[in-house]
């Protein structure tokens, strides 16, 4: 199943998931509408037919859901009772940590062992340095921006660009470092108009006749910004706010890949009783972590990454 905001990759994964549970002799069910669907028993056995269209789709064809529900034990009991008529004796869930606390509590309650596979665009889970979703999720927003500073430059305006990734600015830096924008607003990072003006200065003397400016959801400051910038740049303004045009498209081939990996590997775990592990991919290198390294701890953005940022903030 998969479950919590869609992210391209779930689709790959699936279908790697259920073409390697076939092949090591088990039966695999799809579950749609992700915890809601468990609840409301959507379960069916997977079919060729849906794996085939799963590689080159965006979104997931499972569908998701964001369930509140499933949070109170009456209901995973009736998930559980779903389960048990069909059989099932292992769950793989392609999501974010609430939805494998989710599937945590779950086993407390019911022993069904499950795996998880990180997928956001956020980008945000502790653990992995990749979750499926953000390569597709950066090539969108790096197309936007391209395009974007091609009126930009046309006009002589000022751009601001509000990119997602809740309270994570691993979306808002990576695009901010392959664009080349102009200014960067991020959580990691401190926000200082002070310096935003010192830095744009000899960029403005120059003749540089526009600016690009890149803000993550999560500092709520594409607005501030966007006014700071008419009253201080003198440039006509504009705030672009991407929303979940960010989340759409078909999987680049990194999403693809990984969606690959971590289905196949989801399996693998649980077949050999390596039950309960999260997929993740750290320095390089594809393994699995224990739900308590990653549900409830806080993601940080490397330190590479941030060094590269330093200098568009400040
Ligand atoms: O977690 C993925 C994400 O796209 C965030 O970046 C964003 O804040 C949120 O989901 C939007 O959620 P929804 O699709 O429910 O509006």
């Amino acid at each position: 199943m998969t479950s919590g905001g869609d992210a391209a990759g779930m689709n790959p994964a699936v279908k790697a998931a259920v073409e390697r549970a076939r092949q090591l002799g088990m039966k695999p069910f799809v579950i749609y509408d992700g915890l809601e669907g468990l609840i409301d028993g959507k379960i069916k056995a997977a079919t060729r037919d849906l794996t085939c269209e799963m590689s080159h789709r965006g979104g997931t064809l499972l569908r998701s859901s964001r369930s509140k529900r499933f949070f109170e034990y009456s209901y995973r009991e009736q998930a559980y009772k779903h389960l048990k008529d069909n059989n099932i004796e292992h769950l793989v869930i392609a999501g974010g940590d609430g939805s494998f606390r989710a599937l945590n509590d779950f086993f407390n309650d019911f022993q069904v062992p499950f795996a998880g596979i990180p997928a956001t665009i956020d980008n945000d889970i502790a653990g992995t340095d990749y979750c499926l979703g953000v390569d597709t999720a950066q090539n969108i927003i790096l197309n936007c921006i391209d395009t974007i500073r091609d009126t930009a430059q046309s006009h002589h305006r000022a751009f601001v660009i509000e990119t997602m990734g809740r309270d994570c600015g691993y979306l808002a830096m990576t695009a901010a470092i392959c664009s080349g924008a102009d200014i960067l607003v991020v959580p990691e990072l401190p926000y200082d108009l002070e310096s935003i003006k010192k830095r744009l200065q000899p960029q403005i003397e120059e003749g540089v006749g526009y600016v690009i400016a890149i803000v993550a959801e999560g500092t709520k400051k594409a607005q501030e910004l966007t006014d700071w910038l008419s009253t201080n740049t003198g440039m006509d303004t504009r705030l672009t706010v991407l929303g979940h045009m960010q989340r759409g498209g078909a999987p680049s081939a990194r999403d693809r890949l990984m969606g690959a990996r971590f289905g196949t590997r989801a399996v693998e775990a649980l077949h050999s009783g390596n039950i309960n592990r999260i997929m993740v991919y750290h320095d390089g290198h594809h393994g699995e972590c224990a739900l308590d390294q990653v549900a409830g701890q806080k993601y940080h953005v490397s330190q590479s990454i941030i060094k590269l940022c330093e200098d568009m903030t400040r």
